[in-house]
């Protein structure tokens, strides 16, 4: 058994399993269709100006949260006060509901590669989809196939499990993106797509675009739910977090970039919409791949590249709770990880069959899966993050000049931590429950 409180290996795996965490589903799945939603090229120019400014404030906090406690989301609150234990709980709690959506939708993935082996000549993806995601049995026994997949990686451990799948899974992503990308920017008009995506039309600008693009953007570099706390708490030797918070930043946001060049080349070509929202992957891509010589064999790359981004973010979501399993209730990493598995199927399921058996079951208006997203994108990642900055910049007195060498550029960091990005996100939670 690893003990309770292992260790990276090296700097790189840190930075290889955190970049693993960010790059994911909300990469290529959600940014392209929200930028489609959002008039292309002008939500990607505010998108980038919010995570290269605003988003490098909580990101290096988180870090430096784990880094400087050593401990996991509810030790770090309760070192400074036993009542804000609660508080941390929260972090496990949205990773637990964050999990049980998110990997419906890597049961879903899963299904689309068994498809491509077992019956590449659909004729309807709009229809296939329907169908799969109201056929109970199916959903289901992929949903946890998925979520076994990733609580193996977790119960192995950080060197065995998290370290290791890193390692394979992220070269294996970064090669079929590129082999995908050549392969799109070949198809005839491809030049169109990529006009889409870096030719803005500033009219479309909206108050709504800034706030999806915060909310996308703390999504995508997983704060606000305790994985890179919990990552954090994983470093020993003193090096440089704002290095790595840099380092994240960057190729999260080169790897939503790809993305997009991978897909809008291949969507112009074949004259299609860009703004056909989560089905962009599940039905719009499919039909491109149908339509193309040797087709299932791309189907089948796209979508081994996207479980394998969902595989090393889903693991970083599992980690904050197994390590909170871990130390709260003193339990092995094996019996928390077969806990966790037990939580997270308790409401994984409910969440697959909200398309299907269980689509008249609504919470607050919306449907189990619509909810669980809805609330912790819009309402308990951005809560999870006041209640980050507030600890961070209130409590524990981090500051800007224990990372950044630049007096200046300090000043500003310790202004955005205790107040900035405090107000944005108040403003952001009101928008989110109007
Ligand atoms: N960043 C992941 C993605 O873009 O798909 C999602 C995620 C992972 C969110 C881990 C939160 C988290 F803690």
């Amino acid at each position: 058994m690893e003990n309770a409180r292992p260790n990276w290996t090296s700097r790189f795996a840190f930075i290889l399993a955190s970049v693993g965490s960010a790059v994911g589903l909300g990469n290529i799945w959600r940014f392209p269709y929200i930028m489609g939603q959002y008039g292309g090229a002008v939500f990607l120019f505010v998108y980038l100006a919010i995570i290269l400014t605003i988003c490098f404030i909580p990101l290096v906090a988180e870090l430096a949260v784990g880094k400087i406690t050593q401990k996991e989301c509810i030790g770090a609150y309760e070192s400074v006060s036993p009542k804000l234990k609660i508080i941390g709980a929260l972090n496990p709690i949205t990773g637990i509901l964050i999990s049980s959506f998110y990997f419906v939708v890597g049961g879903w993935i899963i299904n689309y590669i068994v498809l491509g082996f077992i019956n590449p000549s659909v004729n309807d993806y709009a229809q296939y989809f329907t169908n799969f995601t109201q056929n109970p049995v199916s959903t289901c026994v992929y949903t946890i196939l998925f979520l076994f997949i990733c609580i193996f990686f977790t119960a192995r451990g950080i060197k065995k499990g998290i370290e290791f799948a890193n390692n394979v899974l992220m070269p294996l992503f970064a090669v079929i993106l590129v082999g995908l990308i050549i392969f799109s920017l070949n198809l005839p008009n491809a030049y169109q797509g990529l006009e889409y995506m870096f030719k803005p039309d500033f009219s479309k600008i909206c108050p709504q675009m800034f706030l999806a693009a915060l909310g996308q953007a703390l999504f995508t570099l997983s704060i606000g739910m305790g994985a890179l706390l919990t990552y954090g708490s994983y470093i020993k030797e003193d090096k440089s977090i704002t290095k790595s918070a840099y380092t994240i930043i960057f190729s999260d946001t080169l790897f939503a970039i790809m993305a997009g060049i991978m897909i809008f080349p291949a969507i112009f070509s074949f004259g299609l919409e860009p703004n056909s929202g989560a089905g962009l992957v599940f039905v719009t891509l499919p039909h491109i791949f149908s339509q193309i010589p040797h087709g299932n064999i791309v189907a089948i790359a796209f979508f081994l590249l996207l479980s394998a981004a969902a595989i090393t973010s889903g693991i970083s979501i599992l980690e904050a709770s197994v390590a909170a399993f871990i130390e709260r209730l003193h339990l092995s990493r094996m019996k928390s990880s077969i806990l966790l598995f037990c939580i997270v199927s308790s409401i994984a399921i409910p969440a697959s069959l909200s398309f299907g058996v269980l689509s008249s079951f609504t919470i607050a208006g919306r449907g189990i899966f619509d909810f669980l997203d809805f609330a912790t994108s819009n309402l308990l990642m951005p809560l999870n993050t006041l209640f980050l900055c507030i600890l961070a910049g209130w409590f524990l007195k981090i500051k800007g000049k224990m990372f950044i060498n630049n007096e200046f550029i300090a000043k500003i960091f310790d202004l955005g931590l205790k107040f900035i990005v405090p107000i944005i996100l108040v403003f952001l939670l009101y928008i989110g429950l109007r």
